[in-house]
């Protein structure tokens, strides 16, 4: 099961033997719906659009994607990628100057309003950077606004532990059929512990609303028996506890 592990360069990563440290069980975190919420999709869009409102990764210059781009970087067969939860647009970026064309989704409207903003400047947003005609829209990972096989791949920086882990199925299917050769996904395995103040009005415990290991999400995405596990990318640790991981899931027949 467990592929590769490549690349060693990035902050918080260890090792494989990361697999092994115990979860800190006041940092997992696996929320239900809240009561009364019948679209989970569109709680989605307020939760997010409130904090982006107020401020929620307001920093242009900060992205996480950094080592999924680096990942898929030296891949010459990945040319189109989707960046799932794109936030600002930084992680787009960093994939054009990785020579690829990439575009990006977002649940929250300021979020691309600032993707748009500050990353369509100079050379504009144009079919043949993005592979799309519209390089950032406003749109849920429960349903992608692409035909299937869009992307050569689809990365995904931590986004998948904010969405409930009843959607989790439906987040996967999109995914996987939406990318042609890859997905390659960033997840955190432990709460949020940055104290966002605001989110105590969202109804919401904490943002990380699903918080398991790499295992579990492997099985997510291979009960798609057409997809497997293709590369341990990274795992995680914080203060001795596992914190997440980096991975990649292909099609069975890709190599
Ligand atoms: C849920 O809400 C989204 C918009 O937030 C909408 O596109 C979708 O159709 C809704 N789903 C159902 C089942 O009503
Ligand atoms: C982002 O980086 C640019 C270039 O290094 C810098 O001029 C700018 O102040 C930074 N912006 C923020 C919000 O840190
Ligand atoms: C995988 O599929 C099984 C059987 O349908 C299901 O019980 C399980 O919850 C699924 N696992 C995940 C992580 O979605």
């Amino acid at each position: 099961m467990w592929v590769s592990i490549v690349g060693v360069s990035w902050g918080l990563m260890v090792s494989s033997s990361l697999e092994e440290l115990p979860a800190k069980e006041e940092w997992m975190n696996n929320e239900a719906v809240p009561e009364g919420v019948t679209n989970t999709t569109s709680l989605y869009h307020s939760v997010y659009d409130q904090l982006y409102a107020r401020g929620y990764h307001r920093n242009k210059n900060i992205t996480h994607a950094k080592e999924l781009v680096e990942y898929l970087g030296p891949m010459a067969w990945i040319e189109s990628v989707l960046d799932v939860g794109c936030s600002h647009g930084k992680g787009v970026q960093l994939l054009w100057e990785a020579g690829k064309r990439a575009a990006g989704i977002d649940i929250a409207q300021v979020a691309i309003a600032n993707a748009r903003k500050w990353r369509c400047g100079d050379d504009g947003c144009t079919r043949e950077r993005c592979g799309v005609d519209v390089c950032f829209q406003v749109a849920s990972a429960t349903a992608l606004p692409f035909a299937s096989k869009s992307f050569d791949a689809i990365i995904s920086t931590d986004v998948l532990e904010h969405i409930f882990s009843d959607d989790v199925p439906e987040v996967v299917r999109e995914l996987t059929r939406v990318a042609r050769r890859l997905v390659a996904v960033k997840v955190a395995s432990i709460i949020e512990r940055k104290n966002y103040a605001q989110k105590q009005a969202l109804h919401l415990e904490n943002l990380h609303v699903t918080t398991q290991r790499l295992d579990w999400w492997a099985e997510a995405f291979t009960n798609n028996s057409a997809w497997k596990l293709q590369d341990v990318i990274a795992h995680y640790e914080s203060k001795g506890f596992y914190a997440g991981f980096a991975a990649s899931f292909a099609p069975r027949d890709e190599k």
